[in-house]
């Protein structure tokens, strides 16, 4: 059966630690996955900039011995003519095995699952969510703690259009014991659909508060995000707002020995470079992470369509 992944509510607990296990065992025995999708498929199409992703998915399946086909940037497919995403979907379908999509509008990963005869995977919609960052920053809280337990999860920068933090939340909402700390400036606060429909609805602890110094000492899990310039409405209010926080090693002074700092990538100004040899960092492995999980995803959606 043909199945997508738009949102990270599309995957149960049950999968995702499935998701785990299979990227921990491609880790452990990267050989044994070489062929796994061989003649197989993969469309990237990314009608907003992306390094990490868009490169993630395609290392992924080239090392599942599998092929790429991409439309990278808007401007160079027909979308640029005027061709709707339905149509973009259907098209697609007839020349791939698995489409991964970013797209700046909410929704548009949505509307090409509904179109598409593939899997599709949201790599992204405008500000809304991003779950295949998500199960990145899974494997990596994964790896760094242990569990997905009794944390207390400090989220920082633009809650509001951070579509990476939204899907976080959703995801580690399912585990006993989770507490967020939203730090962030006012008008960049975590929306409020988000703090009724999984906070509230889920009976989840968290606390709002613009000091990220003060809420330090309990966290350990500090996710710091970029403040996201291209869902603004004007630039008066991004440079305002842009360098709300730096993470320097000295503001790390009272935070505890076994924090992981996490940041999706790409940062601007929010991390400096000296807290990188921090053995608290963990956003490079992050990065890492994320293509063992595409892999593993990949996997899933293929076999689950049939195409395996
Ligand atoms: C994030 C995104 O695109 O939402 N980047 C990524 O995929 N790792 C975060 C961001 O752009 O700030």
């Amino acid at each position: 059966m043909k199945r997508s992944v738009i949102d990270i509510s599309d995957l149960s607990t049950e999968e995702i630690r499935e998701l785990i296990r299979v990227a921990e065992d491609i880790i452990g025995h990267p050989a044994d996955y070489e062929e796994a999708c061989r003649h197989r498929k993969l469309a990237t199409l990314f009608f907003e900039p992306s390094t990490r992703t868009r490169l993630s998915f395609e290392a992924a399946m080239y090392e599942l011995g599998g092929n790429v086909i991409s439309v990278a940037g808007g401007n160079t497919s027909s979308a640029a003519k005027g061709e709707s995403i339905a149509d973009t979907a259907k098209t697609v379908s007839c020349y791939a095995d698995i489409i991964a999509m970013r797209h700046p509008k909410e929704g548009a990963a949505y509307v090409a699952a509904q179109n598409a005869s593939i899997p599709v995977i949201n790599a992204g919609d405008g500000g809304h969510c991003h779950p295949t960052q998500t199960l990145a920053d899974l494997l990596t809280i994964w790896r760094e703690k242990g569990t997905f337990e009794n944390l207390t999860i400090g989220l920082c920068g633009d809650l509001k259009f951070g579509r990476t933090v939204h899907s976080l939340i959703q995801a580690m909402s399912r585990y006993a014991g989770v507490r967020f700390v939203l730090i962030s400036p006012e008008e960049l606060k975590l929306p409020s659909y988000v703090k009724k429909d999984v906070l509230a609805a889920k009976g989840i602890a968290y606390t709002q508060t613009t000091d990220l110094l003060g809420a330090m000492p309990d966290l350990d899990i500090l996710y710091m995000t970029r403040v996201q310039r291209e869902r603004f409405f004007n630039e008066e209010d991004y440079l305002r707002l842009k360098d709300s926080y730096i993470l320097t090693p000295q503001k790390l002074a009272n935070a505890k020995k076994d924090l992981s700092v996490m940041h999706p990538l790409p940062r601007v100004n929010e991390i400096s470079v000296a807290v990188d040899d921090d053995p608290r960092a963990a956003y490079f492995k992050q990065v890492l992470y994320g293509k063992y999980m595409r892999m593993a995803l990949i996997l899933k959606l293929l076999k689950e369509a049939g195409r395996l």
